[in-house]
């Protein structure tokens, strides 16, 4: 029987990149690409993701029957297993900021990207683990699994428990999402801030509600409640003068 292709790397451009060229040329579902660093790492919105040795950066490759439209929510699902890997790893309970950045007291810990090749999907994680420091950048918003636990974290165990929930991801998907769509509320921490966010190329500003059935950010501007589906949210946490865009 045919097996997924499993490719592990020292460094690359992007685990991401990779993998959707492994996509294209026919590998099968369950195919992972994982990498000790990347050169050109890349983030949501089209930024670049900084992936220097300690973290770890893992791309697995989905080949969904739902109709395309309906993939939009594997990020959030992927949120979901990798927050379960990190808790059946360390112990730790990640919170989830909107859509898809793993945080811990407050800092981002991780960060999804999914991308299409052709109707295959790709989920690109990376996850900050035994990173001590980082650039000036993001050093006041970013931390890692190793800085939050004070002790060094074993990055194959947590490889291996991330494969194997998106594992079971894979073998869920589309049937279990109610049970994806609770966890991600009980984990969630947009919800109930006050935060602005861009609507329709718009600077809007709102309370963040609830999670709707796909996995939208349900938001009350004034009275009138939309749903985001995409984009980027800035909370505005109470206390603190300056809004933290995270
Ligand atoms: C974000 O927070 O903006 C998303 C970052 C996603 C980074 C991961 S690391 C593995 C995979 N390969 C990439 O080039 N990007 C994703």
């Amino acid at each position: 029987m045919a097996e997924r292709t499993i490719i592990r790397l020292r460094e690359t451009g992007s685990t991401n990149r990779d993998l959707k060229q492994l996509a294209l040329s026919g590998c099968l579902q369950g195919s992972i690409v994982t990498a000790e660093c990347q050169r050109e790492g890349r983030g949501r919105l089209g930024r670049s993701f900084i992936s220097p040795v300690g973290g770890l950066y893992l791309s697995y490759l989905l080949r969904p029957t739902t109709p395309p439209g309906e993939t939009a929510s594997v990020t959030a699902w992927a949120a979901v297993a990798v927050a379960d890997a990190i808790r059946d790893v360390i112990g730790l309970e990640c919170r989830i900021k909107w859509v898809n950045d793993l945080q811990l007291a407050g800092k981002k810990v991780c960060g999804i990207l999914t991308e299409m090749a052709g109707n295959a999907v790709i989920i690109g994680i990376g996850i900050n683990v035994n990173n001590l420091s980082f650039p000036e950048e993001i050093a006041d918003r970013a931390t890692s699994l190793c800085l939050t636990c004070g002790k060094k974290v074993d990055s194959h165990l947590l490889t291996n428990a991330l494969v194997d929930r998106l594992d079971l991801l894979r073998a869920q998907w589309p049937f279990a999402k109610e049970e994806y769509r609770r966890r991600y509320i009980s984990l969630c921490e947009t919800v109930g801030q006050q935060i602005s966010f861009l609507y329709h190329g718009e600077e809007r500003q709102g309370t963040a509600v609830g999670i709707g059935p796909d996995f939208e950010l349900s938001v009350d501007i004034g009275g009138n409640m939309i749903l985001v589906s995409s984009g980027e949210v800035t909370l505005h946490k109470e206390g603190n003068r300056n809004e933290e865009k995270r």
